[in-house]
């Protein structure tokens, strides 16, 4: 499944949530802009399984050095999605395939995001 992402509001260190239904379920994802670069991810702690920005679009932490789980605060690398500190230290979040065009962002969600 294909989420469709406008790059127009999504300024540097900004972030944007989106959700796609996949095999009849709402999934959820977001993307964050750093460096002139986009980034992917679902938008699943790795601690429990809730939305990182508690659905405010809000993923980074206080000085924006990292994506941040604003549940109990676990920190993860904006590039990579590994958990540096909180609960889930080590842990990785899981990165989505993103396409760039003119305007928008084509961010793939696989099937498999979806259990059986
Ligand atoms: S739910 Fe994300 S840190 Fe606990």
């Amino acid at each position: 499944m294909i989420a469709k992402v406008s790059k127009k509001n999504l300024d540097e260190l900004t972030g944007k949530g989106f959700s796609v239904k996949v095999r009849g379920k709402l999934v959820k994802g977001f993307v964050v802009k750093k460096g002139g670069q986009f980034y992917a991810y679902m938008n699943v702690c790795k601690h429990l399984p809730v939305t990182l920005d508690l659905n405010d679009d809000n993923f980074f932490t206080f000085d924006k050095a990292y994506l941040q789980c604003h549940m109990h605060g676990a920190m993860y690398e904006i590039e990579t999605g590994f958990c540096v500190g909180g609960p889930c230290q080590g842990a990785r979040l899981e990165p989505l395939k993103l396409m760039e065009e003119q305007n928008d962002l084509l961010i793939t969600v696989p099937e498999s995001s979806v259990e059986k």
